[in-house]
């Protein structure tokens, strides 16, 4: 039973003994799933007792990855409803559950057993409303994000014609730990989390009012990334268990390469006392404590461990651009865009410090080490210098955040679009927020937003 890893476990025995005796009213809306019950929370964040959102967090969505657990993908729950109603557990829901393991991770801050979801409705909406369901998944680069820092209470309090959805998904080392002893499909656990929240989006949604068939995911950053991933995902061999999705500012970073994996973990292994052959290491640092296991993955600098090319019939068969490339992924609804200056975010330097084409090798191979010198001399042609005749860019460092720009933020979604409007009669925009560059100090700072929007059939093209 999961019940015992629950804090609330007092309170869920005062539930069921007022309950039982039917003698109090629930301290919240309630929501019968058969195998489990949630008492939710009706109070809105500024405090308004009976607001217009109705709330349920901390909800598990798989079982604990905890002891044996570690590093494997989410198991099934088990979701069999007991034979009499007044056996059904209990659950408070009224508030969020911790959020996963952060990088860099503090002893007590955040929890492993984090595969839990959130659910915002309308107070009003009840069983079989069909509304359409947003379900968010938070960047942060593989290695930190809460749901927390994503609240979606105003996305419904605003609409009401919304569900709301926001889950945890295992980061850094307990979402993406590789080495050649794991089963493959155990690979990229925190995508696979991502997807078992969604698969239970599918079973649960429309005791909320939410229609199982209208969800859409979004997601910014490394989230919009994920959002990418769930398209391709089984190389589209699978359904997927949403019928739309908005990738914000896809944060699309290199893959660590098999040499990275292998010293990452040969790194965790050895700062956590463990042995660093892979079969005996695994299973040394499944059982290790969290603690030790928190300072192992502080000592390995972020993106080591981060979603891979998991292999054949595995979620990820193949990298995305390659799925997208070859048509193997799921052809739904599509929105994708990002900041016109989203490339200065990454990159090492500024106006006054990155003056040279060397600088800007140097730069480009820091986020993407295995370039090989063709491609760069390729990259280097395309985006020419900026003393040559007709060059678009001002300045070395300018050229440098646009080489950023379009590897890791303004290619993708383009691409996804691109492909899926050409396979697929489905909707598809691209859009562009235009940040006008004011001067070069964090440019987070100083950004005004203009509008100039077009608009195209086909492809949709939006700039704002
Ligand atoms: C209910 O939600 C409100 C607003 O987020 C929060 O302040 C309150 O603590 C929650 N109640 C419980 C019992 O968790
Ligand atoms: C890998 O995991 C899959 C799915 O859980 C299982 O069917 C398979 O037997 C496992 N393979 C090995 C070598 O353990
Ligand atoms: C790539 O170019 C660099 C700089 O010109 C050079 O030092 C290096 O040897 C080249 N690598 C290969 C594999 O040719
Ligand atoms: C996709 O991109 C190609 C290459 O730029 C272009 O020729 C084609 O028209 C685009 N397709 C759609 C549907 O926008």
């Amino acid at each position: 039973m999961r019940v015992k890893n629950f804090a609330a476990v007092s309170s869920l025995i005062f539930f069921n003994i007022c309950w039982a005796s039917n003698k109090f009213v629930p301290p919240g809306p309630q929501i019968n799933l058969g195998y489990i019950s949630l008492v939710g929370n009706a109070t809105s964040p500024t405090g308004e007792v009976n607001g217009p959102v109705q709330f349920f967090g901390s909800i598990p969505y798989a079982q604990s990855p905890l002891g044996p657990l570690r590093f494997k993908a989410p198991q099934p729950l088990n979701e069999v409803s007991p034979s009499q109603s007044s056996q059904v557990r209990v659950l408070d829901a009224r508030n969020w559950g911790p959020p996963c393991i952060q990088q860099p991770a503090l002893v007590g801050v955040g929890s492993e057993d984090c595969l839990l979801l959130n659910v915002w409705k309308p107070s009003g909406a009840k069983e079989n409303d069909n509304l359409p369901v947003m379900v968010y998944i938070y960047g942060g680069g593989f290695v930190d994000g809460t749901p927390q820092a994503y609240p979606m209470y105003d996305w419904v309090a605003e609409n009401q014609e919304i569900v709301a959805v926001s889950m945890g998904y295992r980061l850094n080392v307990f979402g993406f730990f590789k080495n050649s002893a794991m089963n493959s499909t155990d690979l990229n656990a925190g995508l696979l989390d991502q997807r078992a929240a969604l698969e239970w989006v599918q079973r649960h949604i429309s005791k909320f009012g939410g229609d199982p068939t209208k969800v859409t995911i979004v997601g910014e950053s490394a989230g919009g990334a994920s959002t990418v991933m769930q398209v391709v995902a089984y190389g589209g061999q699978k359904p997927v268990p949403f019928a739309r999705a908005i990738s914000e500012s896809i944060g699309y970073g290199p893959m660590p390469t098999e040499e990275q994996s292998a010293a990452a973990f040969k790194l965790a292994a050895s700062v956590a006392g463990c042995p660093t052959s892979d079969e005996e290491g695994l299973e040394c640092l499944r059982q290790v404590s969290l603690g030790t296991l928190i300072a192992a993955s502080n000592q390995v600098a972020p993106g080591q461990f981060s979603p891979i090319v998991s292999g054949p019939g595995t979620i990820l068969p193949d990298s995305p651009t390659a799925l997208i490339r070859a048509g193997k992924f799921a052809l739904i609804d599509y929105i994708g865009g990002h900041c016109s200056n989203d490339g200065r975010t990454f990159t090492d330097g500024t106006p006054t410090t990155l003056l040279t084409q060397d600088q800007l090798i140097a730069a480009v191979l820091a986020r993407w080490p295995s370039l090989t010198n063709e491609t760069i001399d390729k990259i280097l042609q395309l985006y020419p210098a900026p003393d040559v005749p007709g060059s678009p860019f001002d300045s070395e460092y300018d050229r440098t955040w646009v080489i950023e720009q379009d590897t890791e933020f303004g290619c993708m979604d383009w691409f996804l679009a691109n492909r899926t409007a050409e396979l697929a009669e489905t909707a598809t925009f691209t859009f562009r927020v235009f940040v006008i560059k004011v001067a070069y100090i964090t440019l987070t700072l100083v950004s005004l937003l203009v509008e100039e929007r077009t608009q195209g059939t086909a492809s949709h093209r939006l700039t704002m």
